[in-house]
């Protein structure tokens, strides 16, 4: 099986690709590197000790995508690449639209011209908008409270109307919670260009010494403590959700979405107890304003994905916090 995967160098993809070279898949990557490193495709393949395939493209360029799938036999394809950062997307919303929207309608038109009708999709919680109660079900209503959101469920609907208009399609959209954590190597992971704005990026720069103190915003949501509570997941558990969905593709016509979570949420304060507690270390913190657009809770039914992918998460946030931290302290002690 040749699996295609977009944006397979950044943070999620790389751990899927590695996931899926364990599963003796053949990897495609395709990605422009435009928020990654090419030095990712190696470390890749030392993890697993096998080979990968990568083409340093942009998925917007049809000439270029349509000559990859003529030379390779594409049986599945996950897609990753896109932008996902909220608050850029709020400030330049037309390169999200033309990157986000441009690249999926691009790879779809190849897809179909090679009849290859089997698509992985990486969605997002976003899409829930501020949820009308806990935990969160697929059904629940859409919608959206930023143009990164809107990308994504504007892709949900274009994936809708495609299978409605072509039953040969199998599609599974994975509505993702909020991941974390790196492989256990310490060979990838997440590092974000300069300030973070997620949790967790935050907390192991504030823990390195690359950041003075970390904000809490807010502590008087209708929470245990009053901080955010959400649904954190490891990213390896998620890469391992992708390979189910694949399976799901393959064996299955159709569309479909699931939720990809714990099920558990946890507090800021809960955060950062665990990861000082598991890595032996301080984490400074003062509570200042809530952030702008920030919802109090939300965490995810999984009920479907474990029955209908055969899937459900394993890790603990212990193990998310354990391995967040190892991948920069490898980083720092690889730079000496
Ligand atoms: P990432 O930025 O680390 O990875 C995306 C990859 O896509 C990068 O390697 C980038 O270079 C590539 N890319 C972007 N545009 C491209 C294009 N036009 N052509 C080719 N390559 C392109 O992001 P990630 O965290 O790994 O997220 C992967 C996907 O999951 C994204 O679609 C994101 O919106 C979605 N998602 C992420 C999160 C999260 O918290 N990380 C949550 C929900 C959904
Ligand atoms: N938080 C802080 N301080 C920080 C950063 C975050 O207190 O410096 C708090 C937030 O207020 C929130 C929690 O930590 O309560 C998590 O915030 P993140 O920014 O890490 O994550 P979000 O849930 O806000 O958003 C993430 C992704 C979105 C995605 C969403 C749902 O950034 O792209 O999960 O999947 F849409």
């Amino acid at each position: 099986m040749n699996i295609l995967v977009t944006g397979g160098c950044g943070y999620i993809g790389s751990h899927t690709c590695v996931e899926l070279l364990n599963e003796n898949y053949n990897v495609i990557i395709v990605d422009n590197l435009s928020n990654s490193k090419k030095e990712v495709i190696n470390k890749i393949e030392t993890i697993t000790n096998k080979k990968v395939k990568f083409y340093e493209n942009d998925i917007c360029d049809l000439i270029e995508l349509d000559k990859i799938f003529s030379k390779e036999k594409i049986d599945v394809v996950i897609h990753f690449a896109g932008f996902k950062a909220v608050l850029e997307s709020v400030e330049k919303p037309l390169k999200y639209y033309r990157n986000n929207i441009d690249s999926t309608l691009t790879l779809l038109e190849v897809m179909n011209k090679h009849n290859c009708k089997k698509i992985v999709f990486s969605s997002s919680a976003t899409v829930y908008g501020n949820p009308i109660k806990l935990p969160i079900k697929e059904s629940f209503p859409l919608h959206t409270t930023n143009p990164y959101g809107t990308t994504k469920l504007m892709i949900e609907t274009i994936l809708n109307d495609l299978y409605m208009s072509d039953k040969d399609w199998s599609i599974a959209i994975l509505r993702y919670f909020n991941p974390i954590g790196a492989h256990k190597s310490g060979l990838i992971g997440e590092e974000p260009n300069g300030i973070p704005n997620n949790l967790m990026p935050y907390i192991v720069k504030v823990a390195n010494k690359e950041l003075e103190e970390l904000k809490v915003f807010g502590d008087d949501y209708d929470t245990k403590d009053g901080t955010g509570l959400r649904d954190y997941i490891h990213v390896v558990d998620l890469a391992k959700g992708h390979i189910k969905a694949v399976l799901k593709v393959i064996k299955d016509k159709g569309i479909d979405a699931y939720n990809l979570g714990t099920g558990k949420g946890y507090t800021v304060l809960e955060i950062i107890k665990s990861f000082e507690s598991v890595n032996n270390t301080k984490v400074p913190y003062k509570v200042v304003e809530r952030r702008k657009g920030d919802i109090a809770a939300c965490y995810a039914d999984i009920s479907k994905a474990r029955k209908k992918l055969n899937w459900e998460a394993k890790l603990e946030l212990d193990d998310m916090c354990r391995d967040s931290f190892n991948y920069i302290k490898n980083k720092k002690d690889n730079r000496r």
